[in-house]
């Protein structure tokens, strides 16, 4: 039996291309030499699950992968919402427990620190990531804000009226005076161009941007925003940065999050090429406590998460997602993730015991394992493995006994976190304040150069703030497409097209 076994680990765990060791398959509770479970790489933008209760090893494997990804010069994104994976950055500590899993092994642990960029969406210390309005565009912001036809209609037609007359929209301040002024003000202006203007959808709309301002959006939109080229580095050794973004106050703002994260794929997704079948991704992402996301997420930003990890793969780009119960992943993102990792699950009440059967239905027929049964017997640092192999066939079930990572198994000290910043190559590139003349003061002026005007001619009543239009010699586009800034524009207006493929590919 274990002959048979060990053959069919082998074989199926056995790779054309480069592939990343994870450990040894366990059969019967007992470590079988030589049956290596391995991840290759060539299969990494296939995404994956890593799943398991609390204390079970998930954290471990996430960054045992980011460990060998880095050495194979692959770049990667963590979302470091509990603020435990700073230590990657620190050579890991020997003690009793790790030489006895490595000696279980057969391997020699080999202390290393790799290469981390710290990034922060809000006042945490690390390169702070910001998108502009503009760059949002008017289709994933209607999402994000959850708007009706109607409403996304308007919004639409106010980024257009922007674009006509040289009005950036950069940050939350832009859009709110636009709504305000296109409900009051600017209404008949707007109207004699581009049609009626309903003032109450302004006002739903400028409220829902006031309730995402609650969240603390405000730090996330506006300049200078995130080159998504800055995710992929590689440093003077030749590993991949692993990208940190410590995110440990998103729990209580989860849309900011869910809003980040469908920004950040959709750039991604607009900026990359198509690549086809790379050897090796061109990024890996890990969302840990993933959950977060799809707790709170609207249906239209599921249905967006959904499409974009279906197309994101083609430009080279792997998605992790790490989370306490498979369940928590809806079933069309979970049929979506190639690699499962699962750890331990506990059966406390009925629903536990009902998703541990569901979750066994989602794996391999195996002829060695009782996998309902294995699920609440994995220890800790053990795991359920299936992925896809180099043809898109799902590997045996393999119970794995996980490495331990090579980098430090706890954060870094906030010495150590300082030293890492001052060492940042992105934090003088993204961490100045600009607030440049946007869409806020640009319609002030307007409003006050009419209200002067008015008060100048008193005697006529036709006097309106379309009078004080600001003249543009060129159009803000066409400005723009020639300036340090059109990347952005070009950006947003591939976006726009994203948003309606992925309307026509539902
Ligand atoms: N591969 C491993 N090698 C060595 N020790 C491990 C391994 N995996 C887990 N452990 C041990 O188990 C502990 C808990 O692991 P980890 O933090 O990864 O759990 P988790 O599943 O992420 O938990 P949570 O849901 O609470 O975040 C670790 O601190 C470590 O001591
Ligand atoms: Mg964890």
């Amino acid at each position: 039996m274990t002959a048979t076994f060990s053959e069919t680990i082998q074989t199926g765990y056995s790779f054309k291309g480069d592939s990343i060791k994870l450990g040894l398959a366990m059969l019967d509770g007992k470590i079988v030499e030589n049956a290596e479970v391995r991840l290759p790489l060539k299969t990494l933008n296939r995404h994956g699950l890593i799943a398991g209760a609390t204390g079970t090893g998930k954290t471990k494997t996430l960054q045992l992968i980011a460990e060998a990804l880095s050495d194979a010069s692959v770049p990667v994104l963590m979302m470091d919402i509990k603020g435990d994976l700073s230590g990657i950055a620190a050579a890991g500590t020997d003690n009793s427990k790790i030489q006895e899993r490595y000696a279980v092994l057969k391997e020699t642990f080999k202390p290393a620190a790799f290469p981390v960029e710290l990034l922060s969406l809000s006042e945490e210390k690390g390169a702070r990531l910001r998108a502009t309005i503009s760059e949002f565009g008017p289709v994933l912001l209607s999402k994000v804000l959850e708007l009706n036809e109607t409403q996304e209609g308007l919004l639409a037609i106010l980024f257009k009226y922007c674009d006509d007359n040289a009005l950036p929209l950069l940050d939350l301040k832009d859009l709110s005076k636009m709504l305000q002024y296109a409900g009051n003000e600017g209404k008949a202006e707007i109207e004699k161009e581009y049609g009626k203007i309903s003032t109450s959808s302004a006002g739903t709309i400028l409220r829902k941007v006031i309730e995402l301002q609650q969240q603390d959006a405000d730090l996330f939109f506006g300049e200078t925003s995130f080159d998504i080229n800055d995710l992929m580095r590689i440093d003077d050794n030749g590993r991949g940065v692993i990208n940190i973004l410590r995110i440990t106050d998103m729990q209580t703002r989860p849309k900011l999050f869910s809003t980040f994260m469908l920004q950040m794929l959709a750039e991604l997704y607009t900026t990359l090429p198509e690549e086809g079948d790379l050897d090796r991704p061109k990024l890996v992402l890990f969302i840990d406590e993933a959950h977060l996301i799809f707790n709170e997420a609207n249906k239209a930003l599921l249905d967006q998460i959904e499409t974009i990890v279906k197309l994101i793969r083609s430009k080279g780009i792997g998605i992790f997602f790490c989370t306490q119960n498979p369940m928590d992943v809806p079933p069309p993102v979970l049929s979506q993730l190639g690699l499962k990792v699962q750890h331990a699950l506990r059966a406390f009440t009925a629903n536990d015991r009902k998703s541990i059967k569901q979750t066994a239905q989602n794996y391999p027929e195996s002829t060695f394992y009782k996998t309902e049964d294995l699920l609440t017997q994995l220890g800790i640092g053990e795991a359920l493995i299936t992925l896809l192999n180099e043809k898109g066939i799902p590997t045996p079930l393999a119970h794995t006994y996980m490495i331990a990572p090579r980098s430090r198994m706890d954060i870094l000290s906030e010495v150590e976190i300082n030293d890492l910043i001052s060492r940042s190559k992105l934090i003088p590139k993204y961490n100045r304040i600009v607030d440049r003349e946007s869409a806020y003061e640009l319609l002030n002026k307007k409003l006050n150069a009419a209200s002067a005007q008015n008060a100048n001619q008193t005697g006529s009543p036709h006097a309106t703030a379309s009078a004080a239009k600001p003249k543009a010699e060129k159009s803000w586009l066409e400005t723009a497409m020639n300036s340090s800034a059109g990347k952005q524009v070009q950006r947003s207006i591939v976006r726009t097209l994203f948003g309606v493929i992925s309307k026509m590919l539902k």
